[in-house]
């Protein structure tokens, strides 16, 4: 038996669990933030701790003589757990922290792309200076992305027109970000603001060889109608024919094109990439641009894809950490998903904390779904939420609306202070986004 670690202790962690699970060869070890009762139930041992003190993350799979890790959360990789695992001999599933500086660093991913003429990279600077953001801010017409450098937990990117009125309010927000080191790199990032349809594209990366899976949609606000604020991600969903309704098997390839150039760009800078490459895309009327990469799976995408693996994940986990992904097996099912996360009430500014959640597992697994437990715990054989996303539930079937009623009917069976956006992988809004694309493409041609 291969024994496996796990880092994290999200949605998206649980997801993992699971495809790991489905392996013939694997023993599971997970080293958790929280305790997901899901992951739990998984594994062979887990333990919880502060995943980002890597050196004790590599004596604990030490001392359970792990072979192969699977890394979910970004914060992880920019501490080096991949480098400290590597040490310990452990094949890892994900970026080194030179390679993970894709994501950790803004400035870093927009140099590289620049650098290597790689195409779908927006006009943007990257600065340390007020004065140069406000000029540049100007040229762009005040339309704008100000984005900090460095991680900030999904809160740090503001754009004209959404969370910023107009160019002042960048402005200001650029000056912000530099006076109170936001991200804490020292630089921000300006670019220019992008309009179209955004969607997801995660690949297996074995730092040569790159095979992409299904594309999937996230819903990054809050609530129905694409309104509120924003979350880590709503829900989301994907197609039968790993395309989106908008989105073309052209387009598809040429966003894989963009991330093989990446994937080059880094091998070239001397820091190869292994391990789950995620590419934010926009599609506009001029043509697909990279909104960010991140070095990991999505959280809610994760949840989509990985339940239609119909290979060895544990498997395909080890060979890329071997730099041999080409001998793997990677086939997704033909079905569409849709993805649907609970969370507290008042989630995302003022949540709910420490209510109780009832869940009727049997009920879901009937429906023919899934649930992935994530920011929650099971104290005293009850479950209680933690304040975030608290629980996934995912419908499969040979239609976006066959899964969409699955998933929604899984949602029944689940009780307790949280809703849930009702309107993702409906056709009422799967129509809006179609016609969205096209309004955009005719203005473009
Ligand atoms: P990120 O943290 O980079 O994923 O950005 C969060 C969100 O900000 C993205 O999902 C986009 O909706 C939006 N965003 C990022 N960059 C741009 C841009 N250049 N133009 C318009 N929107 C953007
Ligand atoms: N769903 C967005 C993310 O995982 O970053």
């Amino acid at each position: 038996m291969t024994h496996v670690l796990l880092v994290g202790s999200g949605g998206r962690e649980h997801a993992i669990a699971d495809a790991l699970s489905r392996s013939d060869d694997c023993k599971l070890y997970s080293f958790m933030s929280s305790r997901n009762p899901g992951i739990v139930r998984l594994s062979e041992e887990w333990a919880v701790g502060d995943i980002c003190d890597v050196v004790s993350v590599a004596k604990w799979a030490r001392a359970r003589k792990i072979e192969v890790a699977v890394i979910g959360p970004d914060a992880a990789f920019e501490k080096g757990v991949v480098d400290e695992l590597e040490k310990n001999e452990v094949l890892v599933c994900g970026p080194s922290k030179a390679a993970a500086r894709i994501e950790w660093d803004k400035s870093f991913a927009r140099e590289l792309m620049k650098k290597n003429k790689i195409s779908g990279c927006p006009k943007f600077i990257s600065t340390s200076d007020a004065k140069t953001a406000a000029e540049f801010i100007d040229e762009l017409g005040g339309e704008v992305a100000i984005k900090p450098s460095g991680l900030t937990g999904g809160k740090g990117v503001k754009v004209v027109g959404k969370q910023l009125k107009d160019g002042k309010e960048a402005k200001q927000y650029a000056a912000e970000v530099l006076s109170a080191n936001i991200g804490k790199l020292g630089s921000v990032v300006i670019e220019e603001k992008l309009e179209g349809e955004e969607f997801t594209l995660q690949a297996f990366v074995d730092g040569r060889a790159l095979a992409g899976m299904p594309l999937v949609q996230d819903h990054k606000l809050a609530f129905e109608g694409d309104k509120g604020g924003n979350t880590g991600g709503m829900g989301s969903y994907s197609d039968a024919n790993h395309l989106l309704p908008f989105i073309s098997a052209r387009e598809r390839d040429a966003a894989l094109d963009i991330m093989r150039s990446t994937i080059s760009a880094l091998a070239k800078a001397g820091s190869p990439y292994l391990g789950i490459l995620y590419g934010q895309f926009i599609s506009t009327a001029h043509g697909l641009k990279v909104i960010e990469f991140n070095s990991r799976f999505g959280d809610p995408e994760a949840m989509n894809v990985l339940p239609l693996l119909e290979g060895d994940f544990a498997e395909i986990a080890g060979r890329i950490g071997e730099g041999k992904l080409a001998r793997s097996e990677m086939k997704f099912a033909q079905k569409a998903s849709v993805c649907k996360y609970l969370v507290p009430e008042g989630y995302p500014e003022k949540p709910l904390k420490g209510e109780p959640v009832e869940v009727n597992e049997g009920a879901i697994a009937r429906e023919g779904c899934k649930i992935f437990y994530a920011s929650i715990d099971e104290r005293e054989g009850k479950l209680v939420m933690l304040g975030s996303r608290t629980v996934a539930l995912v419908g499969q079937g040979a239609s976006i609306a066959e899964a969409e009623k699955k998933a929604e009917r899984a949602c029944t069976y689940v009780k307790g202070k949280l809703f849930h956006r009702r309107d993702i992988g409906t056709a009422e809004l799967i129509n809006k986004r179609v016609a969205h694309m096209a309004a955009l493409k005719g203005k473009g041609n």
